[in-house]
């Protein structure tokens, strides 16, 4: 469906043409594709390096190029984040041993508009701990997602992340956030995962947003390690991480990321 609009950006956020919301559904499905693949290839003994490879054919073979590589120098086509990586974890030699767990967050180029999402996967059997904690995290980002509609404002999809992480007494990353996405990996607005219901942007149809939850296990405390790249909890504690990019409809919110 078509609508009526003065500008093409609002609150300094570029709206996206119903056309150009079927190129990042296309850019961002590929996306999808590639971390389900990699997800399977996740087991004890595999290195993210080589995950990292595979993340580079499989774009190859759907001729998009990874976003992420080159972007701001990042020397690598994948994040790869283990246990108390939060994210850009760098894809390492080390094996992945039984127990870990495993941000892997990719993004595309597909013909000028991107894809960008994130899941977390366990490495075997892991914790109980380290399950809630995925569990607290993505569906932290569904209760988002829930909230990200036209007339809401952005602080309800803020708040939504905020308070389910919180409930099961984890906490929410402060120096990173969310973004908007489309002809750039990153536009505005800049979406926290911690806010207050009501404030913020109004939300409003033709707008695509990456909404990325990175959520601590103890304190939300991080620093950036000697490498540049690499975020880890301050405190050694685990962190997980889920993204979805999704585009605010005059029907409800539509998850551009997601694989039906
Ligand atoms: N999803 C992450 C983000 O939006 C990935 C960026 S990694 C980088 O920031 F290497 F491209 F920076
Ligand atoms: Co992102």
């Amino acid at each position: 469906m078509h609508y009526y609009r003065k500008s093409r950006i609002i609150d300094m956020v570029i709206l996206k043409l119903p056309d150009e919301i079927e190129k990042l559904r296309t850019s961002n499905l590929i996306v999808a594709e590639i971390l389900c693949e990699l997800r399977e290839k996740v087991k004890p003994g595999v290195t993210t390096r080589e995950l990292d490879r595979m993340s580079e054919e499989l774009s190859h073979k759907r001729r998009v190029r990874p976003a992420f590589k080159g972007y701001r120098g990042y020397p690598f086509a994948l994040c790869t984040s283990v246990n108390g990586e939060v994210v850009h974890g760098l894809p390492s030699e080390r094996p992945l041993i039984s127990g870990d767990i495993l941000s892997l967050d990719f993004g595309v180029d597909y013909k000028g508009y991107f894809g960008d999402a994130a899941i977390t996967v366990p490495v075997g059997p892991v914790s109980v701990k380290a399950q809630r904690l995925m569990r607290a995290t993505e569906e932290s980002l569904y209760d988002a997602i829930h909230q990200a509609r036209a007339g809401n404002r952005l602080g309800d999809v803020s708040a939504a992340v905020q308070q389910r992480v919180e409930a099961d007494g984890f906490s929410v990353i402060r120096d990173f956030v969310g973004h908007g996405i489309g002809r750039s990996l990153h536009e505005e607005p800049q979406i926290p995962n911690y806010g207050v219901r009501g404030r913020g942007i109004e939300l409003r149809p033709g707008m695509v947003l990456a909404i990325e939850p990175m959520v601590n296990e103890g304190s939300y405390r991080i620093k950036v390690l000697p490498d540049g790249w690499t975020v880890v909890t301050e405190d050694g504690k685990l962190s997980a991480h889920f993204e979805h990019s999704v585009a605010i409809t005059e029907n409800g919110p539509d998850i551009l990321s997601l694989i039906q």
